[in-house]
């Protein structure tokens, strides 16, 4: 499949989608606390994906039963919400969400802690999100795909973390995934050439162990084979010829 270059149309209803799951995941992080349940996560972000007139995309995507991830401590992502999964003080919770705005896509992940977390916890979330801005810095215009998977999955590496490789990012449009797909670790090659217009979602997976996963029978949720802690932190992202620019964050 040919990557899609979008049109100015296109970028401002993607811009839309952006901000207004900006706002969602904004929501959740300010309603997490211990005692609340994952399934507490999913109702509260459908609640405001669905108030500013979105869809949540995830929902019945391939057959996914629910329209936020909640992934606790060693899942990596897919966690499938539960009434029956309380989070604790200590917890680090991976939250992953994407929303239709008339017909185009915005997905995009962050990692918290809830309440007080340990050293090895805070330092995982941080260098986490500092590995897809090591990875952004090549997202432009120019530069190379792959280009912004090595610098991702090395940063991670470098401090020690496994980077998983099973998972990618990927293309972003009127599907939620397109061409193509984005690795977190150096590749071989180079890759496709960017270019302006296209948009990506950027979305490293770091384990605080190794990088090896598995599949739970639910045939969604990803863990960590070795148990131990992962997080994860995407945004879906604009190429232009000068910076990228996140279209899931606010300024
Ligand atoms: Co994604």
């Amino acid at each position: 499949m040919p990557v899609s270059i979008k049109s100015q149309r296109e970028i401002e209803l993607m811009t839309e989608a952006g901000r207004i799951l900006a706002i969602v995941h904004e929501e959740i992080e300010k309603a997490l606390h211990p005692g609340m349940t994952t399934l507490d996560i999913d109702r509260l972000g459908e609640e405001v994906i669905r108030s500013y007139g979105c869809i949540p995309s995830f929902l019945n995507y391939n057959g996914y039963p629910a329209s936020i991830c909640v992934s606790v401590n060693d899942e990596v992502v897919h966690g499938i919400p539960s009434s029956k999964r309380i989070l604790k003080e200590g917890d680090i919770v991976g939250i992953d969400a994407g929303v239709i705005y008339k017909g185009y896509h915005s997905d995009a992940a962050r990692t918290h802690g809830i309440g007080k977390i340990n050293k090895e916890a805070e330092e995982l979330i941080k260098v986490t999100k500092e590995s897809f801005f090591e990875g952004i810095k090549y997202a432009k215009e120019g530069h190379y795909l792959f280009e912004i998977s090595a610098a991702i999955g090395r940063y991670a590496k470098e401090r020690g973390f496994g980077v998983v490789r099973d998972l990618c990012g990927h293309g972003i449009g009127v599907n939620l995934h397109e061409a193509p797909e984005i690795p977190n670790y150096e590749m071989n090659r180079k890759g496709m050439k960017l270019r302006a217009g296209m948009t990506l979602a950027i979305e490293p997976m770091i384990n605080a162990g190794n990088d090896q996963v598995d599949w739970l029978d639910d045939d969604w949720t990803v863990v960590t084979r070795d148990g131990s802690l992962s997080a994860h932190y995407e945004n879906t992202v604009l190429i232009t010829e000068n910076e990228p620019k996140l279209l899931t964050l606010l300024k």
